[in-house]
Formats: C-alpha cells, structure tokens, sequence
C-alpha cells in the first residue's frame, strides 16, 4: 500500500511542477505568477480542491508522446472567495505555453459544466500561447467546445476573465463571451492576429503592446473592462468585482451588514454649479449618496462621458449609470452606449438593482457618430434599459434633453421611481438652441437681436427648463432636494426589494446588434 501511496504522491508532486522549475522561474522572471500561486491568492486559504491534476494529452505525433506534463497546462477546480463557492480554471504557461489541447479544454469544459449545473461563477485566468499547434483541429474544437459553454452559462452565472499573459487568435472568443476581462498592463496582451500578420496584410507596423495591451483594450476598444497594474492587484481586482455579485440568476447579490444614520448628505447641495455650462465631477455625487468607498468603476478609461459601476447603497449592492459632465458634457455616443448597455444588462441578469443619474444635453453630432451607427447604439441602450426587470431608479441632476431624456431611463421606459433635483431640466434642447429656431423670425427682425434672443431664452427657460412640467404630468414622481437624495434612494430600493415584472413569452428579443 505504501508503494501505491508513494506514487500517487509522486503523480500530484509532477502535477504540481507544471513544466518544471526552469519554466517556472522562466515565469516569475517574467513577473508573473505560476497559475497555481494565481489560484492560492485568489481564493480563500486552503479552500482550492484541483480537478483533473492528473491529465495528460494523447497526442502521439511530433514526438509527443514523449512530452507528458500532468495536468495538460491547466490547473482547474473549485474553492471559495470569501466563503462563497467558486469554479476556476488557470492555464499554466510552463506547460506548452499553456496552449490549449483536445484534454486542456476538456478540464475548462468539466468546470464550466459543474459551474452551471450548481449555479457559481466561474473565473477564467488566461495564460497561453493559443492553440496547442501540434493537435491541429483537434484544438480548434476545444476551443469551440469552450465558447458553446460560455455561451450557454451566459446570464445564468457570473464568468469573469483575467488575461495575465498572451491571449491570441481563437482565444479571444472566450473572455469577450465572458461578463467582464481584466487585463495585466505590461505582461498581457489580446487580439485576433498578432502584429506580424498586421504588417503582411495591412502593412501597419505596430507593437503587441500597441495592438491588443491592457491600455489599447482599457481605453480604445474597451474590450477589457479594467486594467490592473501586475498579477496581485488583478487578482484584487477579481475578488472585489465578485462581491458585488450573487451565485446565479436566480439569487440576489448577499446584503451586507450597514448601519444607518448617515441618510441625509449635505455634501451633494453643491455638487452642480448653478451655471447651467459649467461641468461638474458625477462622480461627487455618486459619492456623496453611496455607502463610503463602494464604488468600483467598470470601463474607468473607455468611453469616459457615461460612468458605470458597482456600489453597495445601506449595504445593498446597485449598478449605477451616470452621465460624466467633465467629458463632452456628458453627451451620449456610439461608445457610451454600447458600454451602458452592455453593463446594464449585466446587472438585470443577475437581479443588481440599477440607480441611473442624468445629466445628459443630447446624442452626440456628427459624420463619425453616424456613419458608425450611433442609432443602433443608442438604440443597444434604450433596449437594455426598456428590457430590464430589476428595480430602476433615475435621478435628474442638471440636464435631460431630447430623445437622451427618454433612453435614460425615463418613467416611459418602465423605470419604477423617478426624482429630479430642483435644477433640473427637462426640454427638447437647450433655451438657447430652442429659441434660436422657434423665434428665429422674431429675433431676426428685432432691432437689437442679441437682446430679443436673451429675452426669448429667459422665457423658454422659465417655461421648460425646470422639472416641474414633467413633474405635472407625472413623469418626475418627486423634485427632491440634493442632500436627500440618498434616503430617498434608501427607501425607494427597499420598497421595490420584491418588484415582479412579467413579460410575454418569446424565445429571446432581438436586440440591436
Ligand atoms: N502550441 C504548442 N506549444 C507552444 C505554443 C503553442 N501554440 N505556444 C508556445 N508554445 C511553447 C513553446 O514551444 C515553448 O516551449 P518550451 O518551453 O518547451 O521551449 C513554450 O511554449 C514557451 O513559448 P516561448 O515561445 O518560449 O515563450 P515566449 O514568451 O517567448 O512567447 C508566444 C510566447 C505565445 C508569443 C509564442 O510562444 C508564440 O508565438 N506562440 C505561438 C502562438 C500561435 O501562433 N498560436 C497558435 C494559433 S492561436
């Protein structure tokens, strides 16, 4: 018996060395951590029990047989975070570059299925050199094998994606299916062909850095939903965003204990600047009415004119959606739209209430916002907005003009509860814009026409730059003044806790794509 115990010990002991100590100081070299040490920090101490240590590929060709590395370049299994039951695969760069082969993705794909089948989220930590070359079209499968799963596990429970090295080609497909990526700066890059075959087919010269890092995909393409520093602080990152999360769709995310008493928030009375053209930081009020320092910012760096994020309100974790009037003075575009809803969705997937701040003058003009669809953009938004079943709340601060008004959340796209600052406008466009064209004739002939238009703005103005039309019509539930924004937003989550919407029966809508 002891002889069969020594080399099962022997069997986990190889396992445990992935491509062996040269590789993985190879690794550590490169400032990156081994996918188990990945794996040890990311999850609560001793909780990790692996799955499928003991796996090898059956590739024969290439001298293959002769290179067997337990595990396959893949460490996969089960743990917790914070006490909370949690699926993970890292794929082991010592190994094969952590190229993905027939067996590699056959161990992704077993946690993937448990993963569903017992509703956790599942965390992907990316580390590979892409397909495993010498299987050939048995790896492309696997990575199919993987996407269908992604795909199938989408919405039903939370998939969040690390790149911590190279991620090229067929591989890409998995993380973008995934709810949210972090990207490594430095040691991480993505995209779907490398800057060698760029420069044959398009003669661009560019660096990987340049092409597919975490600055490009943090700020450019915003692919990646946040960009951590090196391997600790993502895996940081990992931990905080799962706590805003609950196991699956069918829960909702844990309250934490909150002690109340700090309802009324004086800060926000001067958060907006009385000129109605001055911009102001959203994020003073989003601070101003959360819990302290629960604010985790989703695509900081991409598409900066709407805010997105994760916050906990008396402990309850809400997504938020803010207009940004320091970046284009908030205005809606192809980007912000596309980011908003896409984050939008992921909060009515996973029973995240939504708490959206308006300050927004308009849709963004121009050849650029048309050409690259900023209709069916917006429209991603006002979809995702009109779809979502979790409770809704809007906050007006400043501006709500034009059809930007209606998407944002407004009482006719089924929000529950909307309430605006005194401030508030809400009109067609701007007096200014407004009387320039409805008093054109007017202003054209008067004698001093500077004068007539101030005068037909200041008139305009009195009539529809302030809440209290829509207000009349009940559009606007409650003007609210700034500092009660908070308790207003305490108890209004509270009463809607048990909302139930039902929508007809379909097999799924068809969101503008
Ligand atoms: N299939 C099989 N083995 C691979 C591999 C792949 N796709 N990618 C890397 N490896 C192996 C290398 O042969 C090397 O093996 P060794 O440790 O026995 O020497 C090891 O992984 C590390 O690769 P190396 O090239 O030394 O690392 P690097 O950090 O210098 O470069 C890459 C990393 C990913 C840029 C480089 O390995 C690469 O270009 N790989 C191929 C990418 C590709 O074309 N993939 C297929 C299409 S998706």
């Amino acid at each position: 018996m002891s002889s069969k115990s020594d080399k099962l010990k022997d069997l986990y002991a190889l396992a445990k060395l992935g491509g062996g100590q040269q590789r993985i100081d190879k690794q550590h070299a490169s400032n990156k951590l081994t996918a188990r040490e990945r794996i040890e920090y990311l999850l609560d101490a001793a909780s990790f029990e692996e799955i499928g240590a003991l796996v090898t590929h059956r590739t024969t060709d290439f001298g293959m047989e002769d290179q067997i590395y337990y595990g396959d370049g893949v460490v996969t299994g089960y743990g917790t975070i914070e006490d909370r039951l949690v699926y993970v695969y890292a794929q082991d760069f010592t190994v094969f570059g952590g190229s993905l082969s027939e067996t590699h993705a056959e161990k992704i794909c077993k946690i993937l299925e448990l993963a569903l089948k017992v509703g956790a989220p599942i965390i992907g930590l990316n580390d590979s050199g892409g397909a495993r070359i010498q299987e050939g079209v048995r790896s492309l499968g696997g990575y199919a094998d993987i996407f269908y799963r992604n795909v199938k596990a989408s919405g039903v429970i939370p998939q969040i994606s690390a790149i911590m090295g190279p991620c090229a080609g067929g591989a890409v497909y998995s993380p973008a299916i995934t709810d949210f990526t972090i990207m490594v700066e430095n040691s991480s890059y993505m995209f779907v062909t490398g800057p060698s075959v760029v420069k044959t087919v398009t003669n661009e010269e560019v660096s990987s850095e340049e092409l597919g890092g975490a600055h490009t995909h943090a700020s450019k393409s915003g692919v990646a939903h946040k960009k951590s520093a090196n391997d600790v602080q993502c895996l940081d990152d990992i931990k905080k965003l799962f706590s805003y999360f609950p196991q699956n769709n069918k829960e909702t995310p844990k309250k934490l204990d909150y002690q109340l008493g700090d309802e009324v928030r004086d800060v926000l009375t001067d958060c907006v600047p009385d000129n109605p053209n001055k911009p102001y930081d959203m994020n003073a009020v989003i601070d101003g009415i959360i819990d302290t320092d629960s604010f985790y910012e989703i695509h900081k760096e991409y598409a900066e004119s709407i805010i997105v994020g994760f916050a906990r309100l008396g402990g309850r974790s809400i997504g938020i959606v803010a207009n940004q009037p320091m970046s284009f003075a908030g205005v809606l575009g192809v980007r912000s739209s596309r980011k908003s809803a896409r984050f939008i969705r992921f909060c009515d997937c996973f029973n995240i209430p939504l708490l959206v701040l308006v300050d927004v003058p308009g849709f963004l003009p121009g050849t650029y916002q048309e050409w690259n669809g900023i209709i069916v953009h917006g429209a991603k938004l006002l979809y995702a907005l009109s779809e979502a079943t979790v409770p809704r709340i809007t906050v007006i601060t400043r501006k709500a003009y034009g059809g930007a008004y209606d998407v944002m959340n407004s009482k006719h796209i089924g929000a529950d509860l909307n309430f605006a600052w005194p401030g508030a406008e809400i009109a067609v466009m701007g007096a200014k814009g407004a009387s320039e064209i409805i008093f054109k004739k007017e202003i054209a002939s008067a004698e001093n026409s500077e004068v007539k238009l101030a005068e037909k703005e200041a008139e305009y103005a009195e009539k529809f730059a302030n809440p209290y039309e829509a207000a009349k019509r009940g559009f606007i539930d409650e003007v609210i003044l700034p500092k009660d924004t908070r308790r207003k937003l305490l108890k209004g989550f509270s009463m809607l806790e048990n909302k139930k919407v039902d929508r007809p029966d379909r097999k799924h809508g068809n969101i503008p794509l």
